[in-house]
């Protein structure tokens, strides 16, 4: 494995970034995670938004993507239901990666579909290289190459979810 983020710089960057989205939202909001890869980073996420000064809830929701283990074909369904009660709510929607772009927007049309008050959206890792589709991200952790990573809650067919921190099998 080689090693992209330690925990500790994964660390420092999500304290940064829920100042930033602390400065940009109001203290009450929905933080949306997509599993299962989201997962990690909400839970990190929601405590460093507390230091920050904002107080929000938390809900998932779960999409199933189709391809090959390390290809999204860009066909996205929803698994199950969108959170309940979230019309006219402040929502934040959060994935681990923003890759080809198909699932965050694919998530944020349902969530519109559900009437959500205002909806900004957040990936802890950007492939600005693999992008498909024209979709404004309002808050990034860090930009990668074209590389294909697991770790903090990030998979290759189902491993390395555990991992504390980001990095490139090889
Ligand atoms: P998108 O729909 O192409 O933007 O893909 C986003 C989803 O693809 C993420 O939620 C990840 O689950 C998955 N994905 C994209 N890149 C990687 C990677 O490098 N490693 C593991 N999963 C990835
Ligand atoms: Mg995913």
């Amino acid at each position: 494995m080689r090693i992209l983020f330690t925990a500790a710089e994964i660390a420092a960057r999500v304290e940064a970034l829920a100042a930033e989205i602390a400065r940009m939202l109001p203290a009450e909001f929905v933080m949306v995670g997509l599993l299962k890869g989201a997962a990690v980073f909400v839970a990190d996420l929601a405590r460093a938004l507390d230091g920050a000064g904002a107080c929000p809830e938390i809900e998932f929701m779960r999409l199933a993507s189709y391809g090959s283990a390390k290809e999204s074909s860009g066909v996205v369904q929803l698994i199950g239901d969108v959170p309940a009660n979230l019309a006219g709510r402040p929502v934040l929607l959060i994935d681990d990666i923003f890759d080809t772009g198909h699932s965050i927007a694919y998530a944020a049309a349902e969530l519109r579909r559900c009437q959500v008050g205002k909806l900004w959206t957040c990936a802890l890792l950007d492939k600005p290289q693999r992008r498909q589709i024209a979709f404004a991200i309002d808050f990034v952790g860090f930009s990668v190459a074209d590389l294909f990573v697991v770790g903090y809650g990030i998979d290759y067919a189902e491993k390395y979810r555990h991992l504390p921190y980001i990095g490139v099998v090889e």
